[in-house]
């Protein structure tokens, strides 16, 4: 019987050398780009199964140059982030989503499967060992990146016999370099992301790595993203998708009735955590309509010509809740939303639990400052929330 990842099997190598914490200011704490001083890792063979696991200081990795994973991104990761809240304790957010998630992302790529409750016991010794990294600031936390590689040496293409599953933490603000002011998406009709049958509903390297091109032609036309539209003629073709980093959402208006969209997940969608918590705090709020349905492009253009489109915003692990005010298409017209920075500031604002409440008949609208609020909330443990995972 091979062996799975045990946490009582944890060896902890301390590093002699620790770091000097970064400064929590959202431009100079560029996101992904500063490291603790430890890793977790734990590696796999065809036969015995899982050894280790270990946390170890942070250093480069040994792999063989025909590695399977730098030839045919036999790769998968995840994303989470720890919190620390004003009573200084250490919270993950609905992390057994992630370890689903990975596990489904491994099955697809073949990849070994593991024990996903003994990981997350793993993680929260890395968590609880770089608990002064955690910054204990709103908008600031620990980003936890794990990742699982097929690292067996073998250029014929096969289902890996040799893996390795590491974890590493870094200190984040926000996402985007514009700090939590809105972004514009460049609206993306050639490029596509995803396809029926593909795997554009689980988090593989090699989803990401085509994403760059489009983003780096955005980014020359003074957008942060894309927004994947799929192009007219495939099957769903004009059908609004995502974007690289953020799943999407608009909120439409009629007759006084409010209805918020994201598209569903029919494959094409990767199931975000921030995504499905949106969904669930938006549907308790009990006054919007709460869709998860297809999507036209030219549905947005319309509502945004009729004065019905509300607002537009992308959520993500990494990004949270991001507003969206512009959308830029590729003959340079573009739709506009504005965004009402006092009233998202009002929410934002809201004692702990209170932006859960109704909202008064004179308070200024802001979904995206409202949900920003709740999901803060739960994350930072000022309202209890099952969601919320003290570690
Ligand atoms: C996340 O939100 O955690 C992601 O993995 C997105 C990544 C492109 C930063």
């Amino acid at each position: 019987m091979p062996s799975d990842i045990r946490h009582a099997d944890l060896v902890v190598n301390r590093s002699d050398h620790l770091k000097a914490k970064p400064r929590l200011d959202p431009i100079e704490l560029k996101f992904g780009a500063v490291y603790t001083d430890h890793m977790l890792q734990v590696s796999w063979k065809e036969g015995p199964g899982w050894t280790g696991p270990s946390i170890d200081p942070l250093a480069p990795l040994t792999l063989h140059p025909c590695a399977q994973v730098l030839h045919y991104g036999s790769g998968c990761f995840e994303g989470m982030k720890a919190y620390k809240g004003k009573d200084q304790r250490l919270r993950l957010f609905r992390p057994d989503m992630n370890m689903e998630r990975l596990s489904r992302s491994a099955a697809r790529l073949t990849l070994p499967e593991f024990d996903k409750v003994e990981l997350l016991e793993c993680i929260k010794e890395l968590v609880r060992l770089e608990r002064d990294w955690v910054p204990a600031e709103e908008g600031f936390s620990l980003y936890i990146r794990p990742a699982l590689i097929g690292t067996h040496p073998f250029l014929g293409l096969s289902p890996t016999r040799e893996a390795m599953l590491f974890v590493v933490l870094s200190p984040v603000g926000p996402y985007f370099p514009t700090g939590l002011k809105p972004v514009k998406l460049f609206v993306e009709t050639e490029v596509v992301r995803a396809y029926p049958g593909g795997v554009g509903d689980k988090k593989v390297g090699g989803n990401y790595a085509p994403t760059m091109l489009p983003q780096l032609r955005s980014a020359h036309r003074g957008c942060a993203q894309v927004l994947y539209v799929l192009q007219d003629g495939l099957p769903g073709g004009g059908l609004v998708g995502e974007s690289g980093a953020m799943n999407v959402f608009f909120l439409l208006q009629e007759n006084g009735m409010m209805e918020l969209i994201t598209p569903p997940l029919d494959g094409l969608i990767l199931p975000g955590v921030t995504r499905d918590t949106v969904l669930a705090i938006a549907r308790g709020f009990g006054n919007i309509k709460v869709s998860e349905r297809n999507l036209r492009f030219d549905e947005i253009e319309h509502a945004a010509e009729t004065g019905r489109l509300v607002e537009i915003f992308g959520t993500g692990t990494a990004c949270a809740v991001q507003p969206i005010t512009g959308l830029l298409k590729n003959d340079n017209t573009e739709i506009t939303i504005p965004f009402d920075s006092e009233a998202a500031a009002h929410w934002l604002a809201k004692p702990p639990g209170m932006a859960l409440a109704q909202p008064g008949s004179n308070e200024p609208f802001s979904l995206c400052g409202r949900l920003t609020r709740t999901l803060i909330d739960f994350q930072y443990g000022y309202v209890d929330s099952p969601w919320s995972v003290p570690i």
